[in-house]
């Protein structure tokens, strides 16, 4: 990695002011962030400069027609302290997937991750160390022209902020299928990790709330048949002893903690398959007693157990004490952000600026 990203420290720091034992999720940002803009055709410009306002005209693109994608990911730190990220490569590929989809720029990957590196090197004190918190870290980017008119941007920013997070004790959700609105449809932008999508979520997520679920479980937009993938998580199924997670057909966020699920469980012996899943194949095997267990897979939970799941007048109910697969591949994960178990895949990265000296 060899860009100039230009530095302006910050001359007042925050970090004395954070409470690290008692973080809420998205509300502490550390005290730097990472911008470059886009113009002529370009990349132009990296900098690292105080965490702080931008300013906007009321007529930029991006608040008018959505031009504005992102990524979500973690920096944990290694037992010894050193700052680490789990394949962070996968964003950086995942954004520009988004990016390309909403016929935005994609940024080069170096740049992508030497800005995410430098960042995170230079705010690593604001990692919190305690056991299962991290640094929450968000790229993203957005058209800047000024102009009152359908159509692509010229000019984008794109940005890197992060903030500590507390230890997310996951608690078992509810879902419960939705059956009037979707999240997406293939040939739409459900793949990419678009603002947009997040937006058109709200509702139903709200609706589920007033009905006593935690949240939506998103149906296919033709039929409401096939399970896709649950507000910021991916879903899986153990059923018969085997393990089961809905095929990305176009419609579903390819999540990253889904790819490294896959991986562990088949290298364990696991049998997984990735296929279309009809919400009447779970209803059958929950009524044969062979549905053993349903969890949601993300970065901010990393696994979060389903205890349950409603489907029109269907209740099923999962006993709590069930989380095998689920509890061993949220231990795995930990582990491999903490160092304490030894990765042997190459997916840990150690925090290191080639800027930064
Ligand atoms: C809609 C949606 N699905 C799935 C995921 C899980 O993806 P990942 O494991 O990359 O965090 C996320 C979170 O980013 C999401 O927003």
């Amino acid at each position: 990695m060899n860009s100039t990203i230009k530095i302006t420290k910050t001359t007042n720091s925050r970090l004395e002011t954070v409470d690290f034992d008692n973080l809420t999720f998205g509300s502490t940002f550390s005290d730097h962030m990472f911008v470059v803009d886009y113009k002529d055709g370009q990349w132009q410009n990296p900098e690292i400069v105080p965490y702080g306002p931008i300013q906007i005209e009321p007529a930029m693109m991006s608040l008018h027609y959505g031009q504005a994608v992102f990524e979500g990911m973690k920096a944990s730190k290694h037992i010894d302290g050193t700052p680490l990220l789990m394949r962070p490569e996968l964003n950086a590929r995942r954004f520009n997937l988004s990016a390309e989809r909403l016929s935005m720029p994609t940024i080069p990957e170096e740049l992508f991750l030497e800005g995410l590196h430098t960042l995170i090197d230079l705010d690593q004190a604001w990692i919190p160390p305690q056991k299962g918190s991290a640094m929450y870290v968000r790229p993203f980017m957005f058209a800047t022209d000024n102009y009152i008119k359908v159509g692509e941007s010229k000019t984008y920013k794109f940005i890197i902020i992060t903030g500590p997070v507390g230890p997310y004790y996951p608690k078992p959700i509810s879902l419960i299928a939705e059956q009037k609105y979707v999240r997406a449809v293939r040939g739409g932008t459900g793949e990419a990790k678009a603002a947009g999508n997040y937006a058109g979520s709200l509702l139903p997520a709200r609706i589920a709330r007033e009905k006593g679920y935690d949240q939506v479980m998103w149906m296919d937009g033709h039929d409401f048949e096939y399970i896709e993938e649950v507000g910021t998580m991916n879903i899986f199924f153990v059923m018969y002893n085997k393990v089961y997670t809905p095929a990305t057909d176009g419609s579903i966020l390819k999540g990253t903690t889904r790819q490294s699920v896959i991986t562990l469980l088949r290298d364990e012996g696991y049998e997984v398959f990735e296929k279309p899943i009809s919400i009447h194949e779970v209803l059958e095997a929950y009524d044969k007693g062979e549905l053993q267990e349903v969890f949601g897979t993300g970065t901010a939970v990393v696994v979060a157990k389903v205890n349950k799941l409603a489907y029109r007048d269907r209740v099923l109910e999962f006993p709590l004490e069930n989380l095998k697969v689920g509890n061993w591949v949220k231990a795995q994960i930990d582990g491999l952000r903490a160092g304490t178990i030894e990765d042997t895949r190459g997916w840990i990265v150690p925090v290191k600026s080639a800027t930064l000296v």
